[in-house]
């Protein structure tokens, strides 16, 4: 059972072409230059008085490095990595089992922690605060609660709707990091990286236009990457040219400021159904077949940052800068 909750990185596994993909140390790290730099202090802190790191809560939108986050902390901490996530963990015993195998020093890493059910969000707060466990035995009566000692460890905990956690869950972290979109030279470097990684030969212009086209986000960097890598390889002997690269960005429907089918699907269904809004959430999901979760957590962060996309009382809007951008009058409203 442990094998489906509990993902130990052991040394010996392969690694996955995404594993190898990744950063593994702060060194190699690209970005999130303040995030980075905050948390090689506490972990030399930590590592000078010889303690584990407080508890890391890291959140933001998908793809911005949460994951990658926590198995460099891990290995700067030089504890193991052990990889669950909030959906995997169904009853107390499941978040019992993986506690009581926690060795010292190792970091915890919980994904989606914000979908924890409370029940099981009570096993953590002595497990976070004071490294034990309170499990009960037997049933009415007879039932008695016995207190276990946990090694001491790091949980590093990641979500993309910190607004979702339970409060006294927040409380318990000591380090909240709150991961932003990248910038474009950052994004550039990482594609650089990856495509040395891969061995492919890239124009820097190319980098630099897959990075603008990327949403902020790195793993959309390297998703880009590897398609275009596809069109070079059958059509350019394997080299990424800027040229190269725009078509074959235009073929995979990713536009000028990298908004694809599905940033288009929803912005435009707001304009031509719902005359730009405001319109609520359920039923702009609804009326694009989208799961309004989705369109929450994954396509309306950036679309937001942007400015395309407003939050107010009454529903989304779609701005005049989105209209603009696809070339349409702006509504009187
Ligand atoms: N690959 C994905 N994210 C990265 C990052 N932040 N730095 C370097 N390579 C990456």
């Amino acid at each position: 059972m442990m094998e489906r909750i509990v993902d130990q990185n052991a040394d010996s596994q392969e690694l996955s072409l995404e594993q190898h993909l990744r950063p593994h140390s702060f060194d190699q790290y690209i970005g999130q230059d303040k995030i980075k730099a905050n948390l090689q202090i506490f972990i030399k802190a930590a590592k000078m008085r010889k303690e584990t790191l407080d508890h890391v809560l890291l959140y933001g939108p998908p793809g911005l490095g949460k994951t990658t986050l926590a198995a460099i902390i891990a290995n700067e901490m030089e504890g193991n990595l052990r990889t669950t996530s909030g959906p995997a963990i169904e009853r107390p015993g499941d978040l019992a089992a993986i506690l009581t195998s926690v060795e010292p020093g190792d970091v915890l890493f919980i994904d989606e922690i914000h979908r924890l059910p409370r029940s099981i969000e009570e096993v953590l707060y002595p497990a976070m605060e004071d490294f034990c466990l309170d499990i009960v035995i037997g049933k009415g009566s007879s039932a008695r609660s016995i207190r276990l000692d946990l090694p001491p460890f790091t949980l590093v905990g990641a979500t993309t709707r910190a607004g979702s956690l339970s409060a006294p869950l927040r409380d318990r972290f000591g380090v909240l990091s709150r991961l932003e979109y990248y910038e474009p030279k950052h994004l550039k470097e990482i594609v650089l990286r990856t495509a040395a990684i891969l061995e492919v030969e890239i124009e820097l212009s190319a980098a630099e236009e897959i990075a603008l086209r990327s949403r902020g986000t790195p793993r959309i960097a390297n998703r880009l990457l590897k398609r275009v890598r596809d069109f070079a390889q059958v059509k350019a002997e394997g080299y990424i040219s800027n040229e190269l690269t725009k078509e074959a960005l235009h073929l995979l429907q990713v536009d000028r400021l990298g908004l694809d089918h599905i940033d288009h699907k929803l912005l435009k269904g707001m304009i031509e159904k719902f005359n730009g809004g405001p319109v609520g959430l359920e039923t702009l999901a609804a009326s694009i077949g989208e799961e309004s979760g989705t369109i929450e957590d994954v396509y309306e962060p950036y679309l937001l940052q942007i400015g395309f996309l407003q939050r107010t009382p009454r529903g989304r809007i779609v701005t005049n800068e989105a209209y603009r951008h696809f070339q349409l009058e702006v509504p009187k409203r």
